[in-house]
């Protein structure tokens, strides 16, 4: 008997409607428009201003819009997981906020915290679970209000990243979905992209927040650096052992954060640009709700069959690339 494979058989995104143009960066920083879209290709990006929403807000709108798509009730929801990095609180974890907020009450779920790479770790995890057989319809969220935890004095900060994020429904197929990932970690990366305080290493004082240690810090050119090497060699590496060549596949699906960074791995891998999905222009870094977007931004593009790579590389430092195989 041959396994089933986990499919993806439903995407939907959720963008905050506040559009925060870089026009509107050069009023808070010494920036300006040419900077930003030579530097990282960013035009414009959504901040979540709706007066009392937190993540868990958006997720339960890209959740409600995902079932409705999908024609599935929420009580039959089995798992949700919620790859985030700026959850509603530090705890309780998102995911079970946002079950509560859509009504799967059969659903249990958690959070998963490897920042920009956090959709592909949730989505292979996801895919476990429909693999084995335990669980039928699993839900995978990825997404960031990083306005929340970015100073908007900061230049080399504040105009990179957005709001936002997307869902997709992982359900058994017997023929496509989730083929093959390579996942990979580095801890001694957290000295050049990390949030300082708040946590049991730095706990949040007068004095954390007077030095500024609660929003993101990062390293621009070693993050850099170190993204262009961990997406070129991790989808080397998930082609060679699929036996693909960059002409079987039919979408290149990577982490949105710098365009400069997506046209120098397309360049390695001699892939060309027009099979590679791009939207940074229009919501900059969302952190872990980067790929569920592209792939809700190109759904219409895409047909049973296509072939895809997803690569990311964030915070920790982590980093990956998943091969699938798209089902609708
Ligand atoms: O998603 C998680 C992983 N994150 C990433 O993959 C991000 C990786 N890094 C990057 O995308 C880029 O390093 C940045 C976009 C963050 C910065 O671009 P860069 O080309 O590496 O710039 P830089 O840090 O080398 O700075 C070049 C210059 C500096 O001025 P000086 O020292 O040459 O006078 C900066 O102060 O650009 C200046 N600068 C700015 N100027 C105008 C930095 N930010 C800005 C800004 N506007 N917003």
């Amino acid at each position: 008997m041959t396994r089933k494979k986990a499919a993806i058989t439903g995407v939907q995104g959720y963008i905050p409607d506040y559009i925060l143009t870089n026009k509107e960066l050069e009023t808070l920083v010494d920036t300006n428009d040419e900077w930003i879209r030579t530097r990282t290709g960013i035009e414009e990006r959504r901040i979540l201003k709706q007066e009392g929403w937190a993540a868990s807000d958006m997720g339960r709108e890209m959740v409600k819009g995902l079932l409705e798509k999908t024609n599935t009730k929420p009580e039959e929801i089995d798992l949700i997981i919620c790859a985030t990095i700026t959850g509603d609180m530090v705890f309780p974890d998102t995911a079970n906020t946002i079950a509560d907020k859509v009504g799967a009450v059969n659903s249990f779920g958690f959070d998963i915290n490897a920042a920009c790479s956090g959709f592909l770790y949730a989505l292979t995890t996801g895919s476990k679970f429909v693999e084995s057989g335990t669980h039928k319809k699993v839900v995978v969220v990825g997404m960031d209000v990083m306005s929340s935890i970015l100073d908007y004095t900061d230049r080399t900060t504040c105009v990179i990243f957005g709001d936002g994020g997307g869902a997709v429904l992982l359900e058994a197929h017997d023929e496509f979905g989730i083929e093959d990932s390579v996942l990979k970690s580095d801890g001694n990366g957290r000295h050049f992209l990390n949030m300082a305080a708040g946590g049991s290493k730095l706990p949040t004082s007068a004095e954390t927040v007077a030095n500024k240690q609660h929003y993101v810090y990062q390293e621009g050119r070693p993050v850099f650096k170190h993204a262009v090497k961990g997406m070129t060699s991790s989808v080397t590496e998930v082609m060679e052992r699929n036996n693909l060549n960059k002409d079987d596949i039919n979408w290149m699906v990577p982490h949105q954060a710098n365009i400069r960074i997506i046209n120098t791995v397309a360049s390695q891998l001699d892939f060309p640009m027009e099979r590679v999905m791009v939207n940074i222009q229009k919501y900059g870094n969302t952190t872990a709700g980067t790929l569920p977007l592209c792939l809700w931004d190109y759904e219409s593009q895409l047909k049973p069959g296509d072939k895809l790579i997803l690569t990311a590389f964030g915070g920790g430092f982590t980093w990956g690339a998943t091969y699938l195989t798209w089902a609708y």
